[in-house]
């Protein structure tokens, strides 16, 4: 009220009047605000804005310009986009890039593009970094790999409705059944949850381990597939907590989130992991997508 009050001695009943619009004007805004936080809250419930963001840098060490690979004719960036833009739970795509050629591509087949700069070390800090130049209130931020092009929208959503219904959750990622004979294959990241569906832990090597010192053929082992999201608020300090003694032996980013204290959600899925990650992976995804008659 003090702010609102004109700063004159002079107390005429006109100033006052402006002082009780003011007043009321104030009690309608904020009316109107919860009605419709109300509103958003009751129609589309707890963390409903969320935006996907798909991290494409052009240096990869092992690929140079992996997103412009053509895949059947088309770009991997946008293959991995239009799966993208089927997600019901996204409400926003945008391609996070630190390249032009990669962002006028995408201008060029409809997505929005945020630029960020060189001196990103990994796509979480990409994301963390467009969400910031996005300016918008965003409750959840999914990162979806641009080297996916085969994603499922429904495992997009999947991980998205997983952290709208786990309020103490600040992570959620998605798994799908290990192929035993790639049980021992450290390129291969394995996942062990509790009984809500929470991890415990990834790695490298296999876990539960087996006693026979062997991959048991019958145990469901789970393989994390790269797709994650993450609430907002966590993103933001999520590249700046130190990195953790377990994360560093396993070179695993998400164990920092387990061993901070943090917990993560995760769902299992039905997904073939399809990453793209030499030039002669294209070949092999496009020979997949010509006998699933994939366009
Ligand atoms: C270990 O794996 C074998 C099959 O390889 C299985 O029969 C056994 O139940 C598993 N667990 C233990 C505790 O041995
Ligand atoms: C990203 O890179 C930075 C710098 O190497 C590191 O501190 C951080 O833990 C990495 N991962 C995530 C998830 O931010």
């Amino acid at each position: 009220m003090a702010i609102c009050a004109p700063s004159s001695s002079d107390s005429s009943s006109g100033s006052r009047a402006w002082v009780v619009h003011a007043a009321l004007l104030g009690a309608a805004i904020a009316a109107a605000a919860g009605a419709h936080f109300y509103l958003r809250r009751w129609s589309s419930g707890f963390r409903s804005r969320v935006v996907g963001i798909i991290p494409a840098r052009f240096d990869s060490s092992r690929f140079q310009g992996k997103p412009l690979a053509q895949i059947l004719g088309k770009p991997m960036i946008q293959r991995t986009w239009e799966r993208a833009k089927l997600a019901s739970t996204l409400e926003n795509v945008v391609v996070a890039t630190d390249d032009e050629k990669i962002a006028e591509c995408c201008r060029g087949f409809g997505a929005d593009v945020v630029m960020t700069s060189v001196g990103c070390r990994n796509g979480t800090e990409r994301c963390n970094e467009a969400l910031e130049k996005l300016g918008k209130n965003y409750d959840i931020v999914v990162n979806i790999q641009g080297d996916e092009p085969l994603i499922e929208p429904e495992i997009i959503d999947g991980i998205v409705k997983a952290l709208q219904g786990a309020p103490d959750a600040v992570f959620s990622t998605a798994v799908t059944s290990l192929k035993p004979e790639d049980g021992l294959d450290p390129n291969r990241v394995k996942c062990v949850v509790d009984n809500h569906g929470y991890a415990i832990y990834f790695s490298r090597g296999l876990i539960p381990f087996n006693k026979s010192g062997k991959v048991n053929p019958q145990f469901p082992y789970l393989l994390h597939l790269g797709i994650q999201s993450f609430d907002a608020k966590f993103l933001k300090i999520y590249p700046q907590l130190p990195p953790t003694p377990l994360q560093l032996e396993e070179d695993l980013e998400q164990l920092k989130v387990l061993e901070n204290g943090y917990k993560m959600k995760v769902i299992k899925v039905n997904h073939d992991a399809h990453g793209v990650d030499t030039p002669e992976d294209v070949a092999k995804i496009e020979a997949l997508m010509r006998e699933r008659n994939i366009a």
